[in-house]
């Protein structure tokens, strides 16, 4: 079996799969070779062995500590990489994956005092990290918050019961959860909430929410998994950049300083983004007139760079911009 892409080098078995929530399941890996990464990060998927179709999932397993990787998959309507992974793939098949990616591990985290906010499918990394941490740093306190719609919703249930951990449910709370969303309330229920790291990771609203409260908390170390789409809309800003996608007939504006992927997302423009830094190739985007600047071609041919092609998450408009 060749490899469908250089990005995906990583021949992976499916072992077996496991549905977590009704629309969440996760899939478990072998990996005949020993496959090098770091718990909350994320890997590129080809999606059913194509060259070009790559999504990024988050590897939900721990190094160390899983028996097997994984990757635990929201399924999504319409959604090319989800539905395949979570309705057509099945045990003894093979997936190929990239090297693992991303930032967002706690790994180097040398405090003592942690707080884990996750919700809805952003639990994968949370989790990854809370097993690593509770194996190599057990000695650090670590406060885990996690957000789901209702209580059906949790994701890895059976685990979470090692581990403690506030479960908020918006809806139909039942026992052993919060009713709600996370809130100031319960942020100060977490004991020296200003003297802890915090690791979050959910929809950018969420996250958003979560950044500005714990933050009048005190807090001074945040980070955040960029990996999700922004749902947050400035399409209505009237000042900045103005963009004319030609192929939609659309115009839209975005403030200055959005990359070209955040003023096309935040505006609903289609686009497909996978690693968001400029490694997969997935978001090329044509550009016809306007300023930018790039920090990175990668996967790029020198023909299409001449054409005006570039990567929408490592392109900064400088100016206003129209696109093929
Ligand atoms: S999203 Fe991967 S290169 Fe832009």
């Amino acid at each position: 079996m060749t490899m469908p892409t250089p990005q995906c080098p990583w021949r992976m078995q499916v072992h077996h799969i496991h549905q977590e929530t009704p629309d969440v399941w996760t899939l478990s890996l072998l990996c005949h070779d020993y496959y090098p990464y770091r718990a909350g990060q994320y890997a590129l998927v080809s999606i059913a062995n194509s060259a070009t179709t790559l999504r990024a999932y988050t590897l939900s397993s721990t190094p160390g500590v899983s028996e097997y990787i994984t990757l635990t998959v929201r399924r999504i309507a319409g959604g090319a990489g989800s539905q395949w992974l979570t309705g057509e793939v099945k045990r003894g098949d093979y997936l190929w994956l990239s090297d693992a990616q991303g930032h967002f591990t706690c790994d180097n985290e040398a405090q003592d005092k942690l707080l884990l906010l996750a919700a809805g499918c952003g639990v994968t990394p949370i989790m990854s990290m809370r097993r690593w941490l509770a194996k190599y740093r057990p000695a650090v306190d670590v406060q885990v918050i996690y957000n789901v719609r209702s209580p059906q919703e949790v994701i890895f249930a059976d685990e979470w019961r090692d581990y403690a951990v506030t479960l908020v449910a918006e809806q139909s709370a039942s026992a052993g959860f919060v009713s709600g969303r996370l809130s100031h309330a319960l942020l100060s229920e977490v004991p020296d909430l200003a003297g802890r790291t915090v690791f979050c990771c959910g929809p950018a609203p969420y996250m958003a929410w979560a950044e500005e409260a714990v933050k009048q908390g005190g807090v001074t170390r945040f980070f955040k998994e960029q990996f999700f789409t922004p749902t947050t809309s400035v399409a209505a800003a009237t000042e900045g950049l103005t963009f004319s996608k030609l192929s939609a007939g659309k115009t839209f504006f975005a403030p200055q300083g959005s990359s070209l992927l955040q003023a096309l997302e935040s505006n609903n423009v289609p686009i497909i983004a996978a690693c968001r830094e400029g490694v997969c190739g997935c978001c090329k985007t044509q550009v016809l007139a306007g300023e930018y600047h790039v920090s990175s071609t990668a996967t790029l041919t020198q023909q299409e760079i001449d054409d005006g092609f570039v990567l929408a998450c490592s392109c900064q408009p400088e100016g206003d911009m129209v696109l093929a």
